[in-house]
């Protein structure tokens, strides 16, 4: 296989949208992000990175706190709209009629409409250039019971969209293997 190179800046994996919520009150704002992901598993800590001319900057710099909230696919224009549109010109809340959820720990809101919401306390940032990298533990999550099965995330009934080069792609159901299964194969 010849293979090209290309700009390492590119993006090629699958990537979340999820749509955080920063602030808290009257000020909380939500903005999309799909630098999103895991980075311990115990103690839970996820990572998000936000750039710092975001209006969503200064209030996570603020409070310390965010609510990562996971849509549907049907749920995709909010998500776009809260990734198109700034809090500094726009209430997102008010514009999508969506309801700010009082979170379990934290102080910044959930948001009600969406299935899964995690609360996370910022424990270490790293400002790595273009974008400031949040590390937050999570200390919640809460889902929509459909989604879950045995306490974690159900992939027969997943149908929260992914990102890439720009596109929003619906994942495909179905599970394709379960982890660990080559071990069942030989050698
Ligand atoms: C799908 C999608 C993913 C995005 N991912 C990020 C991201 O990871 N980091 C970031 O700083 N901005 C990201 N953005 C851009 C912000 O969401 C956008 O600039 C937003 O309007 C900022 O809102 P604010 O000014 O209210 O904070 C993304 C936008 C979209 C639509």
């Amino acid at each position: 296989m010849k293979k090209i190179t290309l700009n390492p800046k590119i993006s090629t994996f699958p990537m979340p949208t999820a749509v955080i919520t920063v602030g808290t009150g009257e000020e909380a704002n939500l903005i999309t992000l799909a630098y999103v992901g895991k980075a311990c598993s115990d103690p839970p800590i996820v990572v998000v990175s936000i750039q710092p001319k975001r209006y969503s900057y200064q209030l996570i710099e603020k409070h310390g706190e965010f609510v990562i909230n996971y849509p549907t696919i049907e749920q995709l224009k909010e998500t776009d709209y809260c990734g198109t549109r700034s809090g500094r010109d726009v209430n997102k809340w008010k514009e999508l009629n969506l309801t700010k959820e009082e979170a379990s720990i934290i102080k910044v809101p959930m948001i009600k409409e969406f299935p899964w919401n995690m609360e996370c306390k910022v424990i270490n940032k790293i400002e790595l250039g273009s974008h400031v990298c949040y590390f937050g533990k999570v200390v919640a999550t809460h889902s929509d019971p459909k989604y879950v099965k045995i306490d974690s995330l159900d992939p027969e009934k997943f149908n929260f969209p992914a990102y890439i080069a720009g596109n929003y792609l619906e994942l495909k159901k179905g599970t394709l293997e379960i982890h660990g299964f080559s071990l069942e194969l030989s050698p």
